[in-house]
């Protein structure tokens, strides 16, 4: 190839969303980055330069009050959990090429300029915010948006009423555009459906400015010429998917030149609204191109909900890793559910398909076809002399499926691909059937056509193999393995799916274990859901432990008189105790520091009721610097001791002045 090829060949970027590390990650958000990884595997095997994005969302209330309700600073909780993402893009062997963490220098610096620039053209705006927030999904809704009781209509949890000066982005003043936009251009939102709900509920009933700051809470990127505010999370968050080119933070930025506009960003269908209103018009006021697509897929339901921690149903990946590979696990999550409609995830489901899919099915295949080739060939796999019409169909399956399968996931419909490679495993093992190689092979006369028979099943075997690497690498080398292919040289390429012979002669196969073992449905039944039970005790025992571990091995660095003299210690009473109105873990302080009345928020709800703590005396570090937790504002903090029993608090022993200094 000249080098003028190499620069022509064509570029492709997908994205994931970049998740929330406030937790460990389930099989909800494994779906989309499966995906997303197939795909980025497909368009290497077709020739592609591939960039696929992933990353973690790490701004905003939401991060601060999980590295709060640990004992953490946020950036060393922050650390921890993006690792343990990273952990398990790792066993699940994801192929990402950028992983973004909104806390990145390059990031913030990007964004930065993103909001200088819009406020510069007159897009953003200083004004006074009062509405209705979600925590949860760090969303704003107007009082009619909301649902009964005042709940977000995203996710149905309390939202609060919040009041403070705040940045607004026009939104309004690109509306007619956007509208504009997607009549010109209907294919960048899929599905359809998807589409005509946001143009429908959204931006043809007209888009109110959008609120881009908060300052209630400091855990975000500043704005950069007014630090009291902190950038809205969602339009940090989105900004993502350029800054992780570089763009805004180099001078001229390679990446972001060759592969931006996005091939297609992918998602489920709660946060379409966002990459499909917010993100294009950030956009527009940018100057810059729209991504080409934004395809919202649905959503991974465990008897009729959604999977989420807060209503404890969440399934893990680990355990079906541990007993059944990742191929399985990567192939259930694909061909079992429509990309782009809602589907009930069950352990049966998954038994089921692994059964009827891969042991039966592919298994079964490629374990007959070796113990023929083996048993009346000497492991030869023979060439093909005498061809019959049942032949045809069987060729014609296999050598017409990699047009079939491109379109699909073109189309992001990644059941039908593999629907599409099934076909030819189901035409395979009906071939058998039909052609009973075993009668065949006690003629000496037929011989030849027996021969024809078996390389035909290799041939399509070799086929399906190249098909499935996308989506289960293991599963495509080992069946190579057995054929014997992994050895000879034979370009194991996807353009290689459009040829049927092409295995040269000699070619020996080698018998391996069974690709996937039979499961019985009620026994593996119980051990799979005992199995998920453990993990998912496991993570909440070990993070126990972890904490109690670090905190063994707690050692920190030594300090002078001077450093400790820095702090500032004082005896105080509590004279007042109520409940944070917004935070259950929370409790609000009135405390008695000699002349001073001080408010501390502390997180010891669980336990201390607030009528226990009122006129206790207390140890208070003074001169903390003040921050707002969930509204309220905390002037210092109160010293307690926690072991595995529990939380107790420091106090002196005898009575005291409150007021008296600690030393
Ligand atoms: N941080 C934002 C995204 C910002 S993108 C600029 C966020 N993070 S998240 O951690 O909540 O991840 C949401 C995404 O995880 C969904 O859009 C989807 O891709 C995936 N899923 C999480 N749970 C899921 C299901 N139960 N089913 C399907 N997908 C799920 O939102």
């Amino acid at each position: 190839m000249s080098d003028t090829n190499l620069l022509a060949k064509k570029t492709y970027y997908v994205t994931t969303p970049i998740y929330y590390p406030s937790g460990k990650l389930h099989i909800g958000h494994t779906y989309t980055t499966v995906a997303a990884d197939a795909l980025a595997r497909f368009k290497r095997e077709t020739g592609h330069e591939v960039v696929f994005l992933t990353g973690t969302d790490e701004h905003g209330q939401k991060i601060q009050a999980s590295a709060i309700a640990q004992g953490m600073d946020p950036k060393t909780y922050l650390d921890g959990m993006a690792e343990d993402i990273k952990k398990i893009w790792k066993t699940m062997e994801i192929s990402y090429d950028i992983f973004i963490r909104t806390t990145d220098e390059h990031h913030k610096k990007a964004v930065q300029h993103i909001f200088q620039t819009l406020y510069d053209k007159g897009d953003i705006y200083k004004g006074e915010y009062k509405g209705w927030y979600c925590t949860p999904c760090e969303s704003f809704w107007t009082e009619t948006q909301l649902e009964e009781g005042h709940k977000c209509p995203d996710c149905n949890r309390e939202t609060q009423l919040t009041k403070e000066e705040a940045y607004f982005f026009k939104l309004s003043k690109y509306q007619d555009r956007l509208i504009q936009y997607y009549e010109d251009h209907p294919e960048i939102c899929l599905p359809a459906s998807r589409k005509n709900e946001m143009l429908n509920n959204f931006l043809k009933p007209g888009l109110d400015d959008l609120c881009v700051s908060r300052t209630s809470f400091d855990w975000g990127i500043k704005v950069p010429f007014d630090e009291k505010h902190v950038i809205y999370v969602w339009l940090d968050a989105l900004s993502n998917y350029i800054t992780a080119l570089g763009w805004g933070s180099q001078e001229n930025p390679e990446l972001y030149n060759k592969f931006w506009p996005a091939n297609v960003h992918l998602m489920a269908k709660e946060i379409v609204r966002f990459h499909t209103i917010i993100w294009p018009i950030m956009l527009m006021a940018l100057d810059l191109p729209l991504p080409k697509k934004v395809f919202g897929h649905g959503w991974i339901l465990f008897g009729e909900d959604k999977m989420s921690k807060s209503k404890g149903n969440i399934i893990y990946p680990e355990p079906f890793i541990q007993r059944y590979g990742i191929d399985a696990l990567k192939y259930f999550l694909l061909r079992e559910f429509t990309f782009g409609q809602d589907g009930n995830f069950t352990n049966t489901l998954f038994i089921q398909r692994y059964n009827s899919d891969l042991a039966n099915d592919l298994g079964n295949l490629v374990s007959r076809t070796v113990a023929m080739i083996q048993q009346y060939n000497e492991g030869v796999i023979p060439q093909a002399d005498v061809n019959e019409p049942v032949d045809e169909e069987l060729r014609s399956t296999a050598v017409g499926a990699a047009d079939k399968v491109e379109a699909a996931i073109d189309e992001m419909q990644f059941h039908e691909a593999l629907e599409e490679i099934w076909k030819i495993v189901r035409r395979s093992n009906k071939y058998i059937d039909e052609t009973t190689p075993w009668i065949l092979a006690k003629d000496e006369a037929q011989k030849p056509r027996l021969n024809t028979i078996l390389n035909h099943l290799a041939e399509s075997l070799r086929i399906v193999s190249l098909l499935i690497r996308p989506f289960m690498g293991h599963t495509a080398a080992e069946i190579q393995q057995q054929l014997g292919l992994a050895k000879v040289d034979l370009p194991l390429t996807w353009e290689e799916t459009a040829q049927f012979q092409s295995i040269p002669k000699g070619v020996v196969v080698k018998k391996g274990a069974p690709l996937f073992k039979r499961l019985d449905i009620e026994k593996e039944g119980i051990a799979l859901a005992e199995a998920n039970e453990a993990y998912a005790a496991k993570i909440l025992g070990t993070k126990k432990e972890e904490k109690q571990d670090s905190k063994k091995e707690d050692v920190k660095p030594e300090i002078t008189i001077d450093d400790f003299a820095k702090i500032d210690l004082k005896v105080a009473t509590v004279i007042a105790a109520e409940k944070h109105p917004k935070a259950d873990r929370l409790l609000v302080l009135q405390l008695k520091v000699g002349e001073e009345t001080r408010q501390v928020v502390s997180g010891i709800a669980q336990y201390y009721a607030p009528e226990d703590l009122v006129g206790k005396t207390v140890i208070y570090l003074k001169n903390l610097k003040p921050i707002k937790l969930r509204g309220i504002e905390s002037q210092g903090m109160i010293m307690a001791a926690e072991d595995e029993k529990g939380l107790g608090m420091l106090t002196v022993d005898k009575e005291m002045k409150d007021g008296s200094s600690v030393s």
